[in-house]
């Protein structure tokens, strides 16, 4: 993004984001206790899936964690051995991120920066070899074009480094629940909205947190984007990816519908039988070529 004026769509997320932080560091959602017990874990879908992108386990590698949040994720990685360079473009993120790695122990093996995504490439100038890039849950979903995403995630990782991503599905986000539910099956459905396809940014305004149902947030306007699969699993091809795998999910981390049920494993979906994908994940090389 470089010099200049910044575009509406950076200040009003990032506003609403830096405003997300505390209520996220205070929440059940976020639970830190195991990670200060130094027993972080990640979602099972990770853990399932993360042995194909670090088989020999994570000591020692370098990691980049794009939209690291406050750290909470990077900081598991490095208390399994990972080098981790987090980078997110909310400052309080970035700063709670530091005092977090500074009380666990792990300052030594993790870098936070605050930059935005679409300024990584000058703000770690460098392409620092990583041997993985890790990001996941809430993270294309904020951004606006995902061949440049996928060109800065080829650029960061050395040949044969791998990439995971994971994130709610692309089908899902056509669902809301703004307009009212229809019953399916006698389960209350959200209704097609949003279009697949849309290109253009969705203005929205929504002062409710995932992550903690009491919280109402001031910076409710955001903008956000619609990311077909086919595109984005393209993007990382053409720009120099093989794709590994790729899955999807019936349960995603977080209530994404109201009727959604959290179940014994943490991930929320639908009651019933599945009617729609709720979550994707992707693991991807960068080629030799
Ligand atoms: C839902 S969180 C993802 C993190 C992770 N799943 C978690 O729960 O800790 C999304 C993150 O993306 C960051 N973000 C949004 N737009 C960004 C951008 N343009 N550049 C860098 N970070 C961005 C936000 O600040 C936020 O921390």
């Amino acid at each position: 993004m470089g010099a200049g004026v910044e575009p509406e769509w950076v200040a009003l997320n990032r506003a609403h984001w830096d405003e997300k932080v505390p209520v996220h560091l205070a929440s059940e959602f976020y639970d830190l206790a195991p990670l200060r017990r130094g027993e972080g874990r990640l979602y099972p879908i990770e853990e399932a899936e993360l042995p194909r992108i670090a088989p020999h386990g994570w000591e020692g590698l370098r990691v980049l964690h794009l939209q690291c949040h406050f750290g909470a994720d990077s900081l598991v990685l490095a208390q399994r051995g990972a080098e981790v360079v987090g980078l997110d473009f909310s400052m309080p993120a970035i700063r709670a991120a530091r005092e977090l790695a500074d009380e666990l122990g792990l300052a030594d093996r993790t870098r936070f920066v605050c930059a935005d995504l679409y300024d990584a490439r000058h703000r770690l100038p460098d392409p620092e070899g990583f041997d993985v890039v890790f990001t996941t849950w809430g993270t294309i979903g904020w951004l606006p074009d995902t061949a440049e995403w996928a060109r800065i995630i080829a650029w960061f990782l050395k040949p044969g480094g791998r990439l995971y991503f994971a994130d709610g599905h692309p089908t899902a986000f056509v669902f809301d629940e703004s307009d009212g539910t229809v019953p399916v099956r006698g389960v209350p459905y959200p209704v097609p909205t949003y279009g697949y396809f849309r290109a253009e940014g969705l203005s929205l305004d929504d002062d409710a947190d995932y992550a903690d149902p009491e919280a109402t947030l001031a910076n409710s306007r955001t903008v956000e984007w619609m990311h077909p699969l086919g595109r984005t699993i393209t993007d990382l091809i053409d720009a120099g990816l093989s794709i590994d795998f790729v899955h999807e999910h019936d349960a995603v981390p977080w209530q994404i519908f109201s009727a959604a049920e959290r179940g014994d494993d943490g991930l929320w979906r639908m009651p019933g039988e599945p009617l729609l994908p709720l979550g994707m994940s992707l693991g991807a090389t960068r080629r030799l070529d």
